[in-house]
């Protein structure tokens, strides 16, 4: 997988978004948006309610638990909303204060989320799966960040897809779940998810890279 791409790239021109990317995004987006909505019931006083294995865990240790959730739940509504086309080039102003947010919620993210790995359900396997997806979401959105400070356009973008494919996980990961669940006991089903809730859509962002090495608008 080709994750130093470091080849010049040409940026294309804006092009109106075809109808079914505009269906894609907007199943992305509300997706995203129920996720980061519903996450938010931890935020109730005494969490009432929860991931029933890990609420006691989660209770104890609040703080970085509540920092994880409302950081990945303000990267997860905000992030779509940096692929719209035309939002940078007629508001660019506006599309760097969301970036700032969005990139603020990743950093609270990920240290909640790299604090949560080693309490995760499920062992060692977990505890890898959740600790790599938090480096890697991390580092993808620091090279974002790089570029655009370099005034690299198309490497921010590519590496941005990279950063959402993955804060994406949270939504992937409630898809695959059930599924799991129902097939295999719930630990090892858990295992299993900590690891595909977010390798599949890492390489899919690779192959839609390779095939588009400059985003279209
Ligand atoms: C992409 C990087 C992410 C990492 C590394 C990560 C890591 C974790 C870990 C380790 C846990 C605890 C699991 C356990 O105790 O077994 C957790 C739970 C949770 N995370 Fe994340 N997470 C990520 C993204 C997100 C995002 C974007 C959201 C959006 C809201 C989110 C919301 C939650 C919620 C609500 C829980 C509680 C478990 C549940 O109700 O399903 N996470 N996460």
């Amino acid at each position: 997988m080709d994750m130093t791409n470091t080849a010049p790239l040409r940026r294309t021109g804006p092009t109106a978004w075809p109808r079914r990317q505009w269906a894609s995004w907007l199943v992305a987006t509300l997706l995203a948006g129920a996720i980061a909505l519903f996450s938010l019931h931890y935020l109730r006083p005494g969490m009432p309610s929860g991931f029933p294995e890990q609420l006691a865990t989660f209770r104890e240790h609040a703080l970085w638990f509540r920092l994880h959730v409302v950081g990945g739940a303000i990267a997860l509504a905000l992030g779509p909303f940096q692929f719209l086309p035309g939002l940078r080039t007629k508001r660019p102003g506006l599309h760097r204060w969301n970036g700032r947010l969005y990139l603020s919620g990743i950093v609270a993210g990920t240290v909640g989320g790299l604090y949560m790995a080693q309490l995760s359900f499920g062992g060692n396997v977990t505890h890898l799966g959740f600790g790599l997806l938090a480096v890697s979401w991390f580092a993808t959105t620091a090279m974002a960040l790089r570029a655009i400070l370099a005034g690299d356009v198309v490497h921010h973008r590519r590496w941005m897809i990279r950063s959402y494919a993955l804060t994406f996980a949270a939504v992937t990961l409630r898809l695959w779940l059930p599924g799991l669940a129902a097939a295999l006991p719930f630990e090892t089903a858990y295992q299993l998810v900590s690891w595909l809730a977010w390798t599949p859509n890492l390489i899919a962002a690779e192959i839609y890279l390779r095939y588009r090495p400059t985003p279209p608008n």
